[in-house]
């Protein structure tokens, strides 16, 4: 058959509250037009993220009921410990309450001040987490990534003479590990191959640089090897995973995306000494070893969850529901990262928008505007995310990209869901010559996005002109 069905039947349902323009209006006017500010229960189709946003199965239901809430050595920890094993193959495993913490322990352990971490291109808490401890985070994407349009199946890849040249340039001794990040979200959710991260292994090696797996996306990334590198279409996506674990030695992980968890995350390497130290620094931030900041019920909804996320039939589904938005997107003439990700389809703002340029935040100004057609969250990757107010001058530099993520929860919305919002996006691009810029009125020193307010500049021209 063509049709590419949900491959799971709804047993429970959470209504969706219908809102009208003019309450979307005023509730972006009290949000300070930062969509992070809304109340979920004012979002008609939530795509801000995919991150803890799943709908468990009946199984995870059954394990929540089944959690060992034990502190110490509950049996929750022991299924949770072996499904992380099975799969991701390290022999320590630390459990921590979602991925920023497996980060942040991870950095403060390994990094020092002035040290250098590659990545592919690093998450937005990643680089945070590496900055923190005042190490440099360097993004070296794969020269084919910077074409939004080519449908080169491999645009997470790791440049691999780029991350030769930084070894070259700052010193082995400056870069404590490297790592790439599966599928690559801030680059478009695109994966990279086994071949790359075989000859990005390789690279380390040689150089005695422990190498790191961002892992919240393995699955996605395991089954687009399974569909797009040779030699792998007849290879389970299991066995894809635990190859592409097997190169590495140590991962983070956020259970929020492919454990099909609403919480958790995980920490995990092969260096017992390591382990050691970290283990120490879970206690005193996270928890007692064998719970790490989660309940016993939480740790067995992620055990069933990794189970299910490796399962073919899903991710067949997973694949073809981001593919159609993408689709059906790109037809109604809005720009999108080609090929659609394996999580979120990216709308490059820049395209779209032409007429607004960076640092009037057209990003910004394109989720704004999904929100107020009909009321669909989306977010900003661009210059509110990634750009940098200079603290001494008040100089902003632009994001690298101007991104806007629609980002699809698993296992939650139907092709019905999808088809109204490729409407809302076409209906925006009739109008996008009459959509106007933002700029910050508000903002933290860190990862501002979450909590930055702005003002519209249609708004603030028609006080000048008052
Ligand atoms: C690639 C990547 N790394 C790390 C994280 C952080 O995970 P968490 O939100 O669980 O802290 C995220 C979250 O979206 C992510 O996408």
């Amino acid at each position: 058959m063509k049709t590419i069905i949900e491959p799971f039947r709804i047993k429970a349902v959470e209504p969706i509250r219908m809102t009208t323009p003019v309450e979307r209006e005023e509730f972006l006017r009290a949000a300070g037009y930062n969509v992070f500010l809304l109340r979920s229960e004012d979002v008609i189709i939530d795509l801000l993220t995919d991150s803890g946003t799943s709908a468990m199965s009946g199984e995870q239901w059954a394990a929540i009921m089944r959690g060992d809430e034990a502190y110490a050595g509950s049996r929750s920890w022991y299924r949770f410990e072996a499904a992380v094993r099975d799969l991701f193959g390290f022999r320590h495993v630390i459990p921590t309450h979602q991925g920023r913490a497996a980060e942040r322990i991870l950095f403060s352990t390994m990094c020092k001040p002035g040290d250098v971490v590659p990545n592919n291109t690093h998450f937005d808490t990643t680089r945070a987490n590496v900055e923190a401890v005042g190490a440099t985070a360097v993004d070296l994407p794969c020269a084919e990534s910077a074409d939004t349009q080519s449908q080169y199946p491999f645009k997470g890849n790791m440049d691999v003479a780029a991350l030769e040249a930084l070894i070259a340039d700052v010193g082995v001794d400056r870069i404590p590990l490297c790592m790439i990040t599966l599928t690559n979200n801030s680059g478009g959710g695109q994966p990279a191959s086994l071949e790359n991260i075989r000859a990005v292994r390789a690279v380390c090696q040689r150089h005695g640089i422990p190498f790191y797996i961002d892992a919240c996306r393995f699955a996605e990334n395991a089954y687009m090897i399974h569909e797009r590198e040779p030699g792998y279409s007849d290879r389970r996506v299991r066995d894809i995973a635990r190859e592409l674990f097997a190169h590495a030695d140590g991962c983070t992980f956020s259970a929020k995306k492919d454990g099909l968890a609403n919480i958790g995350g995980v920490l995990s390497t092969n260096d017992e000494r390591l382990a050691e130290q970290e283990t120490n620094l879970l206690i005193l931030t996270e928890g007692f070893p064998t719970y790490g900041g989660l309940a016993g019920r939480d740790l067995d909804a992620i055990a069933v969850g990794l189970q299910e996320v490796v399962d073919e039939d899903y991710l067949e589904y997973r694949l073809a529901s981001v593919r159609y938005l993408g689709e059906g997107i790109a037809q109604a003439g809005v720009p999108i990262i080609q090929p659609p990700g394996g999580h979120a389809v990216y709308i490059d703002a820049a395209a779209f928008l032409s007429d607004v340029p960076p640092l009037e935040l057209p990003g910004q100004a394109l989720v704004v505007e999904l929100y107020r057609a009909g009321g669909i969250r989306a977010v900003e990757i661009g210059t509110v995310m990634f750009g940098r107010r200079d603290p001494e001058t008040g100089r902003e530099t632009p994001g690298p990209r101007e991104l806007v993520r629609l980002a699809i929860p698993r296992r939650v919305y139907t092709q019905s869901h999808i088809d109204y919002v490729i409407e809302v996006v076409a209906e925006v691009a009739r109008r996008r010559e009459r959509i106007r810029g933002f700029r910050i009125v508000q903002q933290a020193a860190t990862l501002r996005h979450f909590t930055a307010r702005f003002e519209s500049l249609q708004d603030e021209m028609s006080r000048h002109v008052r």
